[in-house]
């Protein structure tokens, strides 16, 4: 990370009561856009920060928002909708879906979806944009940026990384401002992506994937108990008991593994190079016991 954000996030470690201040201070009768974001490392965000920040900065009020602290059931867009959210196994995570699949019924409100991948996602944008012209939005805008993989970061430098994540949210500031202008576009190439997210995204795929929890080590020697791990956990598969404990139904966001202050977490048995674009208090969700979905998730289920 580089000074200047570091410095962002010291003088502000909560990111989102930054955002709520921001808008303490803007006046009521603006455009509003409500964001909503899932982001296992800090990737996504800083995207969805740097998008945020340039509506903002156009005099628009904008609520910038953790999908896992929303209820979708209960989202009443008063402008425009927008979903930010990373590329997994060439669609997203099932917790993703599940908001976008269960979000209030539009009145033809206009929506618009980021992504951050490392190279290439194959079922994201066509299957999303027919899930949200079914709950009755209209799509005005899809974009996928390139930012460091959280999955491998042991292959690039640091150095590498922060021109990739400097370059990724230009790009946003880019993206945010053809929405704004009307060139944006969400458009759908048919099939392909229809046959990846019918695959990639499938019950039996994610069973598969949830199951690999199996394969998360804790060194006890390592582990102090402090449970990080546990509040990070966007969908409360960590217990401690009094070690960490894990439920069957990990959704791989790396989280987890990536800010346990110990190195305590392995995947595979291998000691992991943690992957961290922002501090882990911006990501934290509001505490829920471990087995508890978040909020709208209803029974939990693998999408
Ligand atoms: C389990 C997992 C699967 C991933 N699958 C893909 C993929 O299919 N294509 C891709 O380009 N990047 C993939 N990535 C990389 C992430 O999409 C990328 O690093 C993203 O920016 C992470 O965002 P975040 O920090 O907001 O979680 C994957 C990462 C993880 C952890
Ligand atoms: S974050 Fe690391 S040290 Fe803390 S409880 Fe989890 S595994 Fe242990
Ligand atoms: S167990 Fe770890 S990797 Fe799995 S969903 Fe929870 S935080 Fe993410």
């Amino acid at each position: 990370m580089s000074d200047s954000q570091s410095e962002q996030f010291t003088e502000c470690p909560n990111l989102r009561g930054w955002i709520c201040q921001r808008q303490a201070t803007q006046m009521t009768d603006l455009e509003r856009l409500d964001f909503y974001w899932f982001s296992g490392t800090g990737n996504t965000l800083l995207v969805a920060q740097a998008l945020a920040d340039l509506f903002a900065d156009e005099g628009w009020d904008v609520r910038l928002q953790p999908m896992t602290d929303t209820d979708p059931t209960s989202v009443q867009p008063e402008g425009w909708v927008g979903l930010a959210f990373p590329v997994a196994c060439q669609t997203t995570y099932p917790l993703v879906w599940r908001f976008c699949e269960r979000l209030a019924p539009g009145q033809g409100t206009p929506i618009f979806m980021v992504d951050t991948m490392a190279g290439y996602s194959g079922a994201v944008v066509g299957p999303l944009r027919g899930v949200v012209l079914k709950r009755g939005y209209t799509p005005i805008g899809a974009r996928e940026i390139i930012m460091p993989s959280n999955l491998y970061p042991i292959r690039v430098s640091e150095e590498r990384n922060q021109r990739l994540r400097e370059r990724g949210q230009e790009q946003a500031r880019a993206y945010a401002r053809d929405l704004l202008a009307g060139r944006a576009h969400w458009g759908h190439i048919h099939i392909l992506p229809d046959l990846f997210r019918a695959i990639m995204g499938s019950r039996p795929m994610w069973h598969w994937i949830a199951r690999t929890d199996g394969l998360l080590r804790v060194d006890q020697e390592r582990c102090t108990r402090c449970g990080l791990c546990a509040a990070l956990c966007p969908v409360a598969n960590i217990r401690l008991a009094p070690w960490p404990e894990y439920q069957r139904r990990c959704e791989q966001c790396m989280r987890c593994l990536s800010y346990c202050p110990e190195k305590a977490l392995g995947l595979w048995g291998l000691p992991r190079v943690p992957y961290r674009a922002v501090p882990a208090d911006a990501l934290l969700p509001s505490p829920r016991k471990a087995g508890e979905p978040c909020p709208g998730d209803g029974e939990q289920k693998v999408a």
